[in-house]
């Protein structure tokens, strides 16, 4: 039986699982390292301000934070009280040298690999937990067989998380299954065993997959892009739409109640956005190339360019529309990537507010949970002169409509398909939260005769 367990990378995937785990297991002790100190002195902070926003977090967290669930920046004296051992550091997307822009950085990966090899002074199961390439898990063994202490034994396994962000707590608890990947040797079966131990004091065995441990990094990617994959499908027929006078949320609703299909992940948006999606697809393509399958990284490629083009879409409306008005300003509405969630990472809103200022257009910006600091760092990181008069970002929805009659709906946050809207309004709704008849433009939904 596991007794202390430790994870690396306190963020959206580490906290919220740690969390989880602490209170359906009060027998482990659960240690959430990082090495970003202003951030673990949030988790042990106001129970309002938790680094990571999530419905129903907070009461986990105030339960069992310094009970079985205990936040720290010592990662070294972590590592050395546990015997499994979690990575949930970010991988994002390579910026320079080979495969840069499409192959996922694994540095920081790397990294917690050889602070466990430096310093483990027992045996250690390490547990894959951040989305990898296929295969990463043999450069973490390597790391730690030739970097660790010899006689100690290391056992790496891999157990991808699904969780999706403003959901996360849910769907922890009720996961359509947990999958794990580990070595088909003696000690790689016994240390998937202890890992099953954990999550079987709250989900059912059936729904535990055992896989080896390439099929459990794969199938991480797989499920990502092949989510993706159904938003672009239909939002590239939502560009089919509006040329021919069909409605896409009749089309996906149409096609969603085939069973073989199913109706999840089929609304048409701007795009997607998060951590994830572009980033898992890009190292996908990556990957393919990689082993010479270049036709295979193509089709995977063409989802992120789909993706691309309904941001581009959008815009261009917008642009269109307010070149031939003679008004120069809009208000955007939403600047996560989806409700719920203060998260803004790849959000489409990023990429059309930079379109609207290259266009000369004056942006009002206003989202119910996502900072003006963050709004402002996700564009400088975009290059945008963010002291630039032609952005202003407001705390209320109120304000903001006061600024211009032209709006544009990015985020589906229910405040603005709650809100009594005054038919002054030039709506163009990015996520087909209003009635058609409330919009002056809906994806999908708007014919161009
Ligand atoms: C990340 C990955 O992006 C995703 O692919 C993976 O599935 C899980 O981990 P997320 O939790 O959303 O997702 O990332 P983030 O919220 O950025 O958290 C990562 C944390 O790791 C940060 O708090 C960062 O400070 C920390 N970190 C990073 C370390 O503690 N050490 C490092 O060396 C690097
Ligand atoms: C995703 C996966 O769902 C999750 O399993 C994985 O662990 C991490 O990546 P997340 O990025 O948190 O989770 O959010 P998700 O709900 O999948 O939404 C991603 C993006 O797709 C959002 O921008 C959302 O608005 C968009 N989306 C989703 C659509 O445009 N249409 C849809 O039908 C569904």
């Amino acid at each position: 039986m596991i007794k202390n367990i430790c994870c690396i990378g306190a963020g959206h995937v580490g906290g919220p699982t740690m969390a989880v785990i602490a209170e359906k297991c009060p027998d482990i002790n659960v240690i959430l390292v990082d090495n970003n100190k202003d951030k673990i002195d949030a988790w042990n902070g106001d129970l309002n301000n938790l680094p990571v926003y999530e419905p129903g977090l907070k009461e986990i967290v105030k339960k069992v934070r310094d009970k079985n669930l205990f936040f720290s920046y010592d990662i070294d004296n972590a590592i050395q009280k546990s015997e499994m051992i979690f990575i949930a550091v970010n991988t994002p997307t390579k910026i320079n040298g080979e495969g840069a822009g499409m192959a996922a950085d694994l540095k920081y990966v790397i990294s917690c690999a050889k602070q466990i090899a430096k310093s483990a002074k027992s045996d250690k199961i390490v547990v894959e937990k951040s989305t990898l390439p296929v295969r990463t898990a043999e450069k973490v063994k390597e790391i730690l067989i030739n970097e660790g202490n010899k006689n100690l034994k290391f056992e790496i396994i891999s157990n991808p998380e699904f969780l999706a962000e403003g959901t996360a707590i849910s769907d922890l608890y009720k996961s359509d299954r947990v999958l794990i990947g580990g070595d088909n040797s003696k000690s790689g079966k016994k240390a998937v065993d202890l890992l099953v131990e954990i999550y079987k004091n709250w989900i059912s065995e059936d729904k535990i997959l055992r896989t080896n441990v390439w099929s459990s990094e794969l199938s991480k990617l797989a499920s990502n892009a092949m989510l993706a994959q159904r938003i672009s499908s239909i939002n590239s027929l939502s560009a089919l739409c509006e040329k021919t006078g069909a409605n896409i949320v009749e089309v996906s609703n149409a096609v969603g109640l085939d069973k073989r299909i199913g109706p999840e992940f089929l609304k048409s948006s701007v795009g997607f956005g998060g951590s994830c999606f572009k980033k898992d697809i890009l190292n996908l393509v990556y990957l393919c190339k990689h082993y010479g399958l270049n036709e295979v990284a193509d089709y995977w490629h063409s989802v992120v360019k789909i993706n691309e083009y309904q941001k581009n879409r959008f815009s261009k409306k917008i642009i269109k529309e307010l070149n031939n008005s003679g008004n120069n300003s809009i208000v955007l509405l939403g600047w996560s990537f989806k409700k719920d969630t203060n998260d803004s990472r790849e959000s489409a809103s990023i990429d059309i507010a930079c379109e609207l200022l290259n266009a000369g257009i004056h942006i009002i910006i206003y989202d119910p949970m996502v900072s003006d600091d963050r709004i402002f760092q996700d564009l400088s990181m975009k290059k945008v002169n963010v002291k630039s008069k032609k952005i202003k970002v407001v705390n209320s929805l109120t304000n903001a409509l006061k600024l211009s009659n032209t709006v544009a709906i990015l985020t589906e946050w229910d405040e603005f398909k709650d809100y009594k809207w005054e038919n002054n309004f030039k709506i163009f709704d990015g996520r087909n939260i209003l009635s058609l008849t409330q919009c002056y433009y809906s994806i999908g939904r708007s014919y161009e005769n």
